[in-house]
């Protein structure tokens, strides 16, 4: 076995909790969050989706956190190893890792579009506008696979290099840069018309829009949004000190992912209603329902960027597509490094060897998906809104019941001692073993039962 020193750690804590910040801060929470928002009812859904956050999603990131840095491997090394070699536990693990091919080869595709923005607004800056309007544009085809492989050959570069302190120094400056952006952006936006209508949806609860649809939603989008459920956070906690504590750590990568999610869903859910008013087509007048909810941001953003009128507005444009690019490159990092730790260590390849492998492997799956837009629907059902809340309902029925919370709380002694008999402690045990894999279950059923129309 490598020895931890070989497998690389984090330089310190706050450089753990930037790369998995990095991980979990990404197109999550600007271009799937808002839509999510505006798909299910507004308020409705962002009061489940807290409740998703800190009841389901912080429990199962320290479950996640803990496993990942008691056995310093990859998800199906972790279960194999804690299982004693036993049973199917492993499987967990392998099923996390097949989410994350798949959910990584729909995400590279809509990370091209944000690199294809990028260009846009540069053309547009040269005042080439035959090529802005082409480049943001989206549509299937040639162009999209180009940027989508782009951003794959720009993940692998980094990840062959390893842990990079370049991950935890690139979202020290991200994080402040895109939150004092939205803020700005925010700030713009409240001041149009329009926007106090979108306003008022996003903030104003009416709980008569909640249903099953609502809850399934936002509990998924709170497992990929924290990028939980698949062994990213476990992977990156095979490289966490043990120094640290891993529940401040956890509750730090949440609230981080929460509020930038918010401050997204406060400059969308506004903006929508703007670029509605503006005569852009966002919401079927006859159904109330989203047009097109993939690319709704894609939609509102560039005319809010026009709104803000001249260079002011391309300047804006070019640094917000910037930022969110780099957003979905830390968390594109993150998703490859599942697959090549896996390949380390279970397939006995060398870092430089298992990161072109799945590479390639994802790069090509991508490519396709970019020539057929409506797998991004078919993976994202599967992979991530069953696949993810699955693979946390395993995760906490595992370190529950095969683990043990004595295991679990060993392991976190070291960053925090006196954790078994502390307050989060009781709590955390409680909500391990009952409240999540119970919520999770009974959000499957309610959700099965309804679709079958019972
Ligand atoms: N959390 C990331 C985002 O919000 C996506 C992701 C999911 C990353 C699962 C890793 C694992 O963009």
């Amino acid at each position: 076995m490598q020895t931890t020193q070989e497998r690389g750690l984090w330089s310190s804590k706050l450089g753990f909790v930037l790369a998995a910040a990095g991980s979990a801060v990404g197109l999550g929470n600007i271009w799937k969050f808002p839509s999510e928002v505006a798909d299910n009812g507004g308020a409705a859904f962002l009061v489940v989706y807290i409740l998703c956050c800190f009841i389901v999603g912080f429990p199962v990131m320290v479950a996640e956190l803990a496993i990942g840095r008691k056995t310093r491997r990859n998800p199906v090394g972790a279960f194999k190893v804690l299982s004693g070699g036993k049973g199917p536990w492993f499987l967990i693990g392998g099923w996390g890792i097949l989410c994350g091919i798949f959910i990584l080869s729909f995400y590279l595709v809509v990370a091209g579009w944000t690199l294809s923005f990028v260009v846009a607004e540069i053309a547009k800056m040269f005042g080439a506008e035959a090529l802005y309007t082409t480049l943001s544009t989206i549509s299937p085809g040639v162009k999209t696979a180009i940027f989508t492989v782009l951003f794959m050959v720009g993940t692998v570069g980094i990840v062959l290099g390893g842990v990079a302190a370049g991950i935890e120094r690139a979202t020290k400056t991200l994080m402040p840069a895109l939150i004092g952006m939205l803020l700005v952006m925010i700030g713009f936006v409240l001041t149009r018309d329009g926007a106090m209508t979108g306003l008022t949806e996003y903030l104003k609860p009416d709980l008569g829009d909640l249903n099953t649809t609502v809850i399934f939603s936002a509990m998924a989008q709170a497992f990929f949004s924290l990028s939980l459920g698949m062994g990213a956070l476990i992977t990156y906690g095979s490289y966490l000190d043990e120094k640290e504590s891993i529940p401040e750590a956890a509750a730090l990568v949440t609230t981080a992912d929460f509020s930038i999610a918010f401050l997204a869903g406060l400059l969308i859910m506004p903006a929508m209603y703007v670029a509605q008013g503006a005569g852009i087509e966002i919401i079927n007048p006859d159904t109330g329902a989203l047009i097109n909810s993939d690319t709704l941001v894609f939609a509102v953003l560039p005319q809010l960027f026009d709104a803000m009128g001249g260079l002011i507005g391309v300047i804006f444009g070019f640094a917000f597509f910037v930022l969110l690019s780099m957003a979905a490159l830390t968390s594109t990092i993150s998703l490859l490094e599942v697959p090549v730790s896996f390949g380390i260590d279970e397939l006995k390849l060398e870092r430089r060897k298992s990161t072109l492998l799945f590479g390639i492997l994802i790069g090509a799956i991508a490519v396709v998906v970019s020539f057929n837009f409506s797998l991004i629907g078919h993976f994202d059902l599967i992979f991530n809104q069953i696949g993810l809340p699955l693979g946390g309902f395993m995760i906490c029925i595992f370190l529950a019941y095969v683990w043990t919370l004595r295991g679990a709380f060993t392991e976190m002694e070291s960053g925090y001692p006196g954790v078994a008999t502390s307050t989060f402690g009781k709590v955390w045990s409680v909500f391990v073993r009952f409240i999540c894999p119970l919520l999770i279950l009974l959000v499957f059923i309610t959700t099965v039962w309804t679709a079958l129309g019972l």
